[in-house]
């Protein structure tokens, strides 16, 4: 299931995170790809280890475990550390189709984690570039994505993926992968529809109603029935 998160990022933030960017040296994006995907990946990106990948990261990650929309999906037990890259029109840069690693370690703090979820957070507007769609592969077919900036979305990292080559302009974003509380994709997309549901019941109801109170209960047990943490 891809999930759409948006309004991550203000646009006022967006235009920051893009100015301290552009001052930046990017390499080759192939230093943190695997043996297979490194053959079709062709992009740049901001050195994993440095002060700007960890500060801006660090911003992102902070808003995120303050975004409802975003830890009702994920259910996240660790984020890595967000990467960020870009694809240049100029350089016909693609990164085409491949799994991402299962399992990724971070140099700096030690952190290792299963990959779950895959995660794309748009930095350039989609009138900013031509091409650059995040194209992911399921059960019920391709699907393209391509957000406004501060937007992400969540998808499963076990999933082929690609970005399409871009043909004009370029295409900027951060990316990076988390393990969920809850391993299996269907009981946590059931948990994420059940919590939408009692979220609108809410709404219409509110909180102290008998039945969304017995809703909300039924949410957290099946949470701690599947939880690993
Ligand atoms: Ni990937």
């Amino acid at each position: 299931m891809l999930i759409c998160v948006p309004g991550v990022l203000s646009k006022d933030d967006v235009a920051e995170f893009r100015r301290i960017m552009d001052g930046c040296a990017w390499e080759d994006g192939r230093s943190t790809a695997g043996a297979q995907s490194a053959l079709v990946k062709s992009n740049e990106q901001l050195p994993p280890d440095g002060e700007v990948s960890r500060k801006l990261g660090n911003r992102i990650l902070s808003v995120l475990t303050a975004n409802p929309r975003f830890i009702s999906a994920a259910i996240p037990l660790q984020i890595f550390p967000p990467l960020f890259n870009r694809y240049a029109a100029a350089d016909g840069h693609h990164f085409g189709i491949h799994v991402d690693n299962a399992v990724r370690g971070d140099r700096l703090t030690g952190l290792r984690i299963r990959t779950d979820l895959s995660v794309t957070l748009f930095l350039a507007e989609p009138d900013e570039y031509d091409g650059g769609e995040l194209v992911v592969e399921d059960l019920y077919g391709s699907h393209e994505v391509k957000l406004p900036a501060g937007d992400l979305v969540l998808y499963p990292a076990s999933s082929l993926h690609m970005v399409t080559p871009v043909t004009r302009g370029r295409r900027v974003a951060s990316f990076f992968w988390l393990q969920s509380m809850v391993r299996d994709a269907h009981a946590r997309s059931l948990i994420f529809d059940l919590d939408c549901a009692i979220q609108s019941l809410c709404e219409r109801l509110g909180r102290d109603d008998p039945e969304t109170v017995k809703l909300t209960g039924i949410y957290h047990n099946l949470i701690r029935h599947w939880a690993e943490v």
